[in-house]
């Protein structure tokens, strides 16, 4: 393997792209992140890192991130939102801006976007539609450019915030799920994520494609399935009580939160777009074509995760 000079990584604050900026530069990688400013930030100081300042919207600091770079990571992403324009202005034109800038260089590095397994579903809600339109617009960026997009499903582990409030909930003896809803999902626990980026930018490989990622388990995860073994991790085997709620009943939870939240002014998790989602029954995937192009193999199931991420320090083994 050529190990190229330097990487360009965008969302490196966030929760996947902060697990993605420690493997690669653990792995010995450059590493050059774009990070947003804000009153009181202060990037961490880390060996093989150049943090550079800027967002999405700012041309010249995109332009600065990808110049020179031999790949590019684009991490960054918004999850949650009141509005369509909250989701594309990030997820679909900040995708195609970077994408451009990158593909207009005179050595165009190989460009990966992390998508999103819900961009299989664009119709349920304006997150799974901005996802698959950044998709488009990073396709569309280039001919000669080397994509590759991979879709994770729901990832885990430490610094996550969006499955962290069932797992507590989980801690505490109850696992609440909507009613009704027999559904199957996939799921990946964070570290294998940064593992299948460090093997795609190994590899030099899978280009051209769209792959999804899942944590090898046949069948993925019901909601009972996950109270069962989150309960054996984090509460040690005691009972978990099993708490459905029903649907219209999330639904109008969902529409007072969208409701208030455009009313104040913040980004609400909850609303009926992220239902739908939710409540649509197949989010399996499998990810034999990637560990096929690349070697990648993923280590932790739900259980092993959960140990590393939450667990007593004897729990934490893969
Ligand atoms: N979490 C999951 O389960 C999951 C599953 C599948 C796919 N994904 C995708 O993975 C990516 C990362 O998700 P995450 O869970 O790590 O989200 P996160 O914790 O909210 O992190 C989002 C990152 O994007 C950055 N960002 C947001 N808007 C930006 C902008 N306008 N300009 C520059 N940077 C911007 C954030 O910067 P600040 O720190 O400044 O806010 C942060 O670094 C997203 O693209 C998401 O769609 C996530």
């Amino acid at each position: 393997m050529t190990a190229p000079a330097e990487l360009a990584l965008t969302g490196a604050t966030g929760f996947i792209g902060a697990a993605l900026l420690s493997r690669l530069t653990g792995a010995g990688w450059q590493v050059r992140a774009l990070y947003r400013p804000r009153a009181g930030r202060v990037p961490p100081r880390l060996t093989g890192v150049q943090w550079l300042p800027g967002n999405l919207e700012d041309q010249g600091a995109l332009d600065a991130l990808v110049a020179g770079a031999d790949a590019v990571i684009h991490c960054a992403g918004v999850v949650r939102g009141a509005w369509r324009s909250d989701f594309d202005r990030v997820n679909a034109d900040g995708a195609g801006r970077l994408a451009r800038a990158a593909a207009g260089l005179g050595r165009v590095p190989r460009f990966l976007l992390i998508s999103s397994l819900a961009a299989r579903m664009p119709q349920l809600s304006h997150y799974a539609a901005s996802k698959w339109r950044g998709e488009c617009a990073v396709k569309a960026a280039s001919e000669s450019m080397r994509w590759t997009v991979l879709r994770p499903p729901a990832v885990f582990g430490p610094g996550d915030r969006e499955l962290l409030a069932l797992f507590r909930c989980i801690a505490n003896g109850v696992a609440p799920f909507p009613a009704g809803t027999p559904g199957r999902f996939s799921l990946l626990y964070v570290d294998d994520l940064a593992t299948a980026v460090l093997r795609w930018l190994e590899a030099d490989t899978g280009y051209g494609q769209t792959f999804e990622l899942d944590d090898g388990r046949p069948g993925g995860y019901d909601w009972d399935t996950v109270a069962t073994l989150a309960g054996r991790v984090l509460r040690e085997g005691r009972p978990v009580r099993r708490v459905p709620i029903p649907v219209p009943l999330l639904y109008l939870a969902a529409l007072a939160n969208l409701a208030a939240a455009r009313l104040l002014g913040y980004a609400p998790m909850l609303t009926p777009g992220k239902l739908r989602e939710i409540t649509h029954p197949d989010w399996l995937c499998d990810s034999h074509a990637f560990a096929l192009a690349t070697g990648w193999r993923p280590a932790f199931g739900l259980e092993p995760g959960l140990a590393r991420a939450y667990g007593r320090a004897d729990q934490r083994t893969a």
